[in-house]
């Protein structure tokens, strides 16, 4: 199915959800995608394959894969064309390239984009795995890594890239919006306009990368706001219930082309049954968002009047009249469904609530269809500096909840419950 294809009008997104990068004449006459578990493809001729190395590894974007322009599954394979090409509309993009995971996702981005002696920008918080690739791995590799903590004040925005521009070439700017665990937002426009300046002072653009997983293609489309790159971890709301996992980059052909030829390296791409699987989940996911949005919205009030709860960070309660909540209006349309708060009594009345909860699952990962809370400071963001943690709100008694689609009655039981633990 192609997205423009009934008449001039672009088809909406629950359309695409659905048909996209699927067509039935294709594939036999059936009505829903096969799986197609190889590892290799057999040539047609000696020409056709040579031919079809030359379409992938010589081109600047490796063509992609057609009935018969196939090699090796690491390279392409049908299931991963499909999946991209739903990802890429739903994503309103170009292209997009499909990995084994979000953080599969994450490091090849940087490792594509980044080289020894460029710097890089990102926002704090970010997701603790994505923090550690940064301050880990790519500074030992000679990367100039900072972080800046209000993604909506240009003028902190600007001081940031100064200082990292004095360091080497501000080559990538990672943006995390809204952030894991806290939802702090970031103005993509400006941050689009900044980039424009940075091109003009050092002679070379940096590459703005939104990761969207707290929102999700159906509340903001990182790619219509100036991101030249939309990354996924399609692990929570694409996958949408907690059983396989995956990630995305979306963007142009030709910023998508580096990543693949990087992916075929690393053999980092995902397999044909999580796109399989992703194919089918991504069909359900403006019914499963809808829902948990109603649901998340009703779980927050309670918890902002619950005299026990004594922070929340739910994107719908932003002051009316401040910066970020412009942003939020300009950006997004729904506050999705994952957010953190903070309960008295410190680590201890935390834990003491965790634990008593029987209804939400105390796990890691969000955008399932069950509610998932867990404790940043000792699960998600355990390596993440206490003070770097602290600076950003992440703390002793912080938990992140992911709202899920059960019935909101029971879920706000089960919540009244274990606070009376506190
Ligand atoms: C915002 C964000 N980005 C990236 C990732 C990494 O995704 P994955 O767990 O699929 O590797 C996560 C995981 O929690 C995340 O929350």
């Amino acid at each position: 199915m192609d997205s423009h294809q009934n008449d001039e009008r672009a088809l909406a997104l629950e359309t695409l959800a659905v048909g996209a990068g699927y067509d039935p004449a294709e594939h036999g006459g059936a009505a829903k995608p096969p799986i197609y578990m190889t590892s290799t493809f057999v040539y047609e001729s000696a020409a056709q394959a040579k031919a079809v190395h030359q379409a992938f590894f010589d081109g600047e974007v490796p063509e992609r894969g057609s009935r018969h322009g196939y090699i090796y599954a690491r390279l392409d394979h049908p299931n991963l064309v499909m999946a991209q090409t739903r990802i890429a509309a739903l994503d309103r993009a170009e292209d997009s390239a499909l990995f084994a995971s979000g953080m599969a996702a994450v490091s090849t981005l940087a490792m594509s984009l980044l080289r020894p002696g460029d710097s890089m920008m990102h926002s704090r918080p970010i997701y603790g795995g994505t923090d550690m690739l940064l301050h880990a791995h790519m500074a030992e590799m000679g990367v100039h890594v900072f972080g800046f903590t209000d993604g909506v004040d240009e003028a902190h925005m600007a001081a940031v890239a100064d200082a990292a521009m004095a360091k080497g070439p501000l080559t990538l700017i990672m943006v995390e919006s809204p952030a894991n665990p806290t939802c702090a937002i970031a103005d993509l426009g400006m941050i689009s306009r900044l980039a424009d300046r940075i091109a003009l002072a050092q002679g070379r653009r940096p590459i703005i990368s939104v990761d969207n997983t707290f929102l999700g293609p159906f509340l903001q489309s990182p790619l219509e706001h100036g991101a030249d790159l939309c990354l996924t971890s399609l692990t929570k709301y694409a996958g949408g219930h907690s059983d396989f996992m995956a990630g995305s980059v979306s963007g142009s052909a030709a910023l998508v082309g580096r990543l693949k030829k990087l992916r075929t390296l690393l053999g980092c791409h995902a397999d044909p049954h999580s796109c399989w699987m992703l194919l089918r989940s991504v069909e359900t996911m403006s019914l499963r968002t809808e829902r948990a949005v109603k649901n998340a919205e009703r779980i927050a009030t309670y918890l902002r009047d619950h005299p026990k709860v004594t922070r929340i960070t739910y994107l719908g309660f932003l002051a009316e009249g401040s910066a970020a909540r412009a942003v939020y209006d300009r950006q997004c349309a729904g506050p999705g469904s994952t957010f953190s708060f903070d309960v008295t009594g410190g680590e201890a009345g935390a834990f003491r609530f965790l634990d008593r909860l029987r209804l939400l699952r105390f796990a890691v990962s969000l955008g399932g269809t069950e509610t998932l809370i867990c404790h940043p400071a000792t699960t998600t963001h355990y390596a993440v500096p206490e003070a770097a943690r602290t600076e950003v709100h992440i703390g002793p008694a912080t938990m992140r909840v992911s709202v899920g689609i059960e019935n909101s009655d029971d879920l706000m039981a089960d919540l009244a419950q274990a606070l009376e633990a506190v």
